[in-house]
């Protein structure tokens, strides 16, 4: 027994001496703040295009907060976690961080100080970021003006709050390759997919992720969920993949609405609007990339196919649904009937929406509640339908408009899906 004993204690420490040794990361020196003057000015303006493209801004700015400076609240399954600071003030943000430590932290999800990140930085994706382009991010951090701002301590669920867990984590799921060049593809194809798989981090929203909030391997853009909306798949299986091609993907990556097709809602909408200030070429190069993903077997960058849906089966439609008919007619019609008074040019023909030819309502539901408010305020708007229709006026009106405008199979439990996801947005 005692002997036993001895063992399993000798067996016990030999493996949570093993966990340390994955564990363990060393602190990196702190540097003086180098001088903003110090940085290359052409570096720093490429630094700033590819921070559009990484969405820093997006997750490290609290609601009126100072940009880059953190302290915006994320949840996740596991609890909520707050971003950091990353100006470049030396005591609360990266001020102290050499470049080392920074492109460690984006590689390796570890801090300076050596303590693991949480992977809600997608360093999932940004692990494929060159270092050229590393060093160009970095230059634009260091030259923002400093802001003393600390983040909140993070709400997560009882014991994952214990960083050396991480480590554990990234064996499993953190491939650290470098991105590689696809002979037999386009140079803008490879730019595309050099910019979707690092930088963009568009698999961190559209790829499923497995139990412990991993990307799930083999299963790259098969449709994930972000924030409540439904984050569709960007392969084949795209329910809208057919009316897809580079130009409306351009479109809608560029201006957050592709005029006709679909518009992004929910937390696509600051993705568009970083991609918005985006030079056109990456855009196009990463619409090309999505574009080929979507139609595998359609040559790469083919001249755009314009497909219009007309498809409009009003009158069996009303018969269905005669109070949704008059509702649509009411509420919806001024900007959504083909040549109504306000569908000016660049309002859908909502026979083509992806949100209603999609298999779950959830998008749609959403798009009504929420309403659609355009990257940076211009351009397509929708108001919100939350406070002025019941469940019951909400899920008529989408059976209604699915059986109306599109071919597919009707919605099952309309209303208590509406119910929930307006619970949901409550929380
Ligand atoms: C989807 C949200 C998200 C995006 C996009 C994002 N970050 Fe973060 N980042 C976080 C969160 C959350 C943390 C804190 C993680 C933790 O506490 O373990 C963080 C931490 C960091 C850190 C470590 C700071 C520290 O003091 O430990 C750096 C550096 C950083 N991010 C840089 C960036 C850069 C540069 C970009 C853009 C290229 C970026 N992040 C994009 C969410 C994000
Ligand atoms: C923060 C999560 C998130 C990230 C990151 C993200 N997306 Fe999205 N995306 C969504 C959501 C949610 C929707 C659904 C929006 C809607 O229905 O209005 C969406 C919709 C789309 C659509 C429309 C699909 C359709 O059939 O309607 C395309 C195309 C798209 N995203 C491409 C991209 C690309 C390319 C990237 C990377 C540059 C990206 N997304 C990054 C969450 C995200
Ligand atoms: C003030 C004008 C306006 C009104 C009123 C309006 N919409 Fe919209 N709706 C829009 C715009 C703009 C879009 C975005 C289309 C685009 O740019 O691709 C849109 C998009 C949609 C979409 C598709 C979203 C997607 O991305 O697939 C649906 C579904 C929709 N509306 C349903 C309705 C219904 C149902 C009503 C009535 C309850 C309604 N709308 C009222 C302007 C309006």
């Amino acid at each position: 027994m005692a002997i036993g004993a001895a063992f399993a204690s000798i067996a016990v420490v030999a493996g949570l001496g093993i966990v340390a040794w994955i564990a363990y990361e060393p602190a990196l020196p702190e540097i003086a703040r180098p001088s903003p003057s110090s940085f290359d000015r052409g570096l720093v303006a490429k630094g700033e295009q590819l921070a559009t493209v990484g969405d820093c801004i997006v997750c490290h700015t609290a609601p009126n907060g100072a940009p880059f400076a953190g302290a915006r609240a994320l949840p996740t399954p596991f609890g909520i976690l707050f971003s950091n600071n990353i100006t470049p003030d030396e005591k609360t943000g990266i001020g102290s961080w050499s470049l080392a430590a920074f492109s460690r932290a984006m590689r390796q999800g570890v801090a300076r100080d050596g303590s693991h990140l949480y992977p809600a930085l997608p360093y999932e994706h940004f692990t494929h970021v060159n270092d050229g382009d590393l060093a160009a991010i970095y230059a634009f951090l260091m030259t923002r003006q400093p802001v003393s701002r600390e983040a909140p301590e993070n709400q997560l669920l009882p014991g994952l709050g214990f960083r050396p867990l991480l480590a554990g984590w990234k064996l499993l799921f953190l491939r650290q390759t470098q991105f590689e060049r696809q002979a037999n593809e386009s140079a803008e194809w490879n730019r595309g997919k050099y910019l979707v798989d690092g930088l963009a981090h568009c698999g961190g929203c559209h790829t499923p992720r497995n139990l412990a909030g991993g990307e799930e391997r083999g299963r790259e853009f098969a449709g994930g969920v972000a924030e409540g909306w439904n984050a569709p798949a960007l392969d084949e299986t795209n329910p809208s993949a057919a009316i897809w091609n580079v130009d409306s993907l351009f479109a809608y990556l560029k201006t957050g609405s592709d005029r006709g097709h679909s518009a992004a809602g929910g937390p696509m909408v600051p993705v568009a609007e970083g991609l918005s200030r985006l030079n056109d070429a990456d855009v196009r190069a990463i619409a090309v990339y999505v574009d080929s993903q979507m139609h595998p077997l359609r040559e790469t960058n083919l001249p755009a196919v314009t497909v219009v849906a007309t498809n409009d089966s009003r009158s069996a439609a009303a018969a269905a649904h005669p109070e949704a008919d008059l509702l649509f007619e009411g509420a919806c019609s001024g900007c959504h009937a083909p040549r109504a008074p306000m569908n000016i040019n660049d309002r859908p023909l909502l026979s083509s929406a992806s949100d209603l030819r999609a298999d779950d309502p959830r998008n749609a539901v959403q798009t009504l509640l929420q309403g659609i408010a355009p990257p940076g305020g211009k351009g397509a708007y929708m108001p919100s339908f939350s406070n002025t229709m019941t469940d019951r006026q909400l899920a008529d009106l989408l059976a209604y408009a699915r059986a109306r405008f599109t071919d597919k199979p009707a919605w099952p439990d309309l209303e208590a899906v509406v119910g929930d996801i307006r619970k949901e947005n409550a929380e």
